[in-house]
């Protein structure tokens, strides 16, 4: 999925991340406690969400905060990932990212042969978020007619509803 935060300057910041989670309460993911967004999240918590499925011609766009979520839930997270995403998490630092490419692969290569089914623990910045929706718009399309849009907005009581052209 899409996610956007705002950026320390002000400006939109977006880039994709892996929905780890959905459940009635809300959207979850997780990523580093270095990266960009979860400075932009520590300063502001509010984010869209962006889920598109073409091949369904649907689309999800979720407004909301973003809750940091508890270590004991990130750490069960971590241990669903793909080996692949659990060499990533330890591996993939900002220094790594600055060695010429031979260097990178070797490194990956001696992670990858230290725990081939991959590391059981979650490095110590390793966090997850869930994105508690104040507003979801359902966007439908299809070939025989017009896209439709169905917006629902939290309110006291429960939940609005608002059919919006696409
Ligand atoms: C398909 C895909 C899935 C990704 N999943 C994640 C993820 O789950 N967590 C994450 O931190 N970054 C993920 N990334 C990398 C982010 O898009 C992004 O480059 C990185 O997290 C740094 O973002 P930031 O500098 O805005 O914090 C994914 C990228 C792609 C293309």
């Amino acid at each position: 999925m899409t996610l956007a935060t705002l950026g320390l300057d002000g400006g939109p910041s977006a880039r994709t991340v892996l929905l780890s989670a959905v459940s009635e309460v809300g959207f979850r993911f997780h990523t580093d406690a270095r990266s960009t967004k979860a400075r932009e999240l520590a300063a502001d918590d509010r984010v869209s969400l962006v889920i598109v499925l073409p091949e369904r011609a649907q689309q999800l766009v979720v407004q909301g905060r973003a809750v940091p979520e508890a270590a004991d839930e990130s750490r069960e997270a971590f241990g669903r990932r793909s080996a692949y995403l659990r060499h990533l998490a330890w591996v993939n630092d900002a220094e790594h990212a600055r060695l010429p490419d031979e260097e990178r692969q070797q490194a990956w290569a001696v992670a990858v042969a230290e725990t081939p089914d991959g590391p059981l623990d979650p490095p110590g910045t390793w966090c997850g978020y869930e994105v508690v929706p104040h507003r979801y718009v359902f966007w439908e399309g299809r070939a025989d007619g017009a896209s439709h849009r169905t917006a629902f907005v939290r309110t006291a009581g429960g939940w609005s509803v608002d059919h919006l052209p696409g």
